[in-house]
């Protein structure tokens, strides 16, 4: 059976649209789910003894980067555990929430994750869906066009064949704002079809996904 990663970092549980959106596709998803919720239990920042610790051969460790290799070992056998990755991201402050980020920082490592040497990333290839609810609308032609630096710097991080080399696809959930920001409220409709269009996309990648990992 199939693994899916699937990790969260909205800080809103349940209430969270990219993490509702997420519940359609596991709706769908026959396999098994090893679920991390960075929200509710936050890795931490990447220190000194961290990025020392990945050029430093275990026998001669400190203490300090021993423990910090420790947490990037289990994060990163994580990743490579999986077949399929189900991440949900908000838009926060035109950027990722920072709990996703602390993540990112602990398992791009090179030599382990990091797709830039002969052997190219362990995760070349392999599926993951990126789902990234935001307050306004950032479609072209709209006054937000070209500032949300979430998606696409994920889709450097998780798909460029140097880093991640993930094969990625992207839902955005938008206007989620509309319903409850009266300056907003002639958009709810296009936030309606957004959400819709979101829930159906996630669904039928659920089900290609477990079709084409189970062939
Ligand atoms: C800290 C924070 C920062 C936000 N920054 C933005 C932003 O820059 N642009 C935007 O369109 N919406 C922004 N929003 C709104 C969220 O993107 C929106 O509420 C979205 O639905 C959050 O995803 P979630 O529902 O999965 O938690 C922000 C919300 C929070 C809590």
């Amino acid at each position: 059976m199939a693994v899916l990663l699937h990790i969260d970092s909205s800080s809103l549980g349940s209430a969270s649209v990219s993490r509702q959106v997420a519940q359609s596709f596991l709706a769908e998803w026959q396999g098994e789910v090893v679920h991390r919720d960075l929200a509710a239990q936050p890795v931490p920042h990447l220190t000194a003894a961290g990025i020392t610790a990945r050029t430093t051969p275990a026998e001669n460790r400190t203490a300090d980067e021993a423990d910090a290799a420790a947490i990037q070992d289990e994060l990163i056998n994580e990743i490579l555990a999986a077949d399929a990755y189900l991440f949900t991201v908000p838009l926060y402050n035109y950027s990722m929430p920072s709990v996703f980020k602390a993540w990112l920082d602990q398992v791009l490592v090179p030599g382990r994750t990091l797709g830039f040497g002969p052997e190219g990333a362990a995760t070349a290839g392999r599926p993951a869906v990126l789902i990234s609810a935001r307050g306004g609308g950032y479609g072209p032609g709209t006054p937000n066009h070209g500032k949300d630096f979430a998606v696409p710097a994920l889709e450097v991080i998780l798909g460029d064949p140097k880093i991640l080399g993930m094969d990625v696809r992207v839902i955005t959930p938008e206007l989620t704002y509309a319903p409850t920001m009266p300056a907003l409220a002639e958009l709810i409709p296009l936030h309606e079809a957004s959400m819709e269009a979101s829930h159906r996309e996630a669904q039928a990648q659920a089900q290609a996904l477990t079709a084409s990992l189970a062939a």
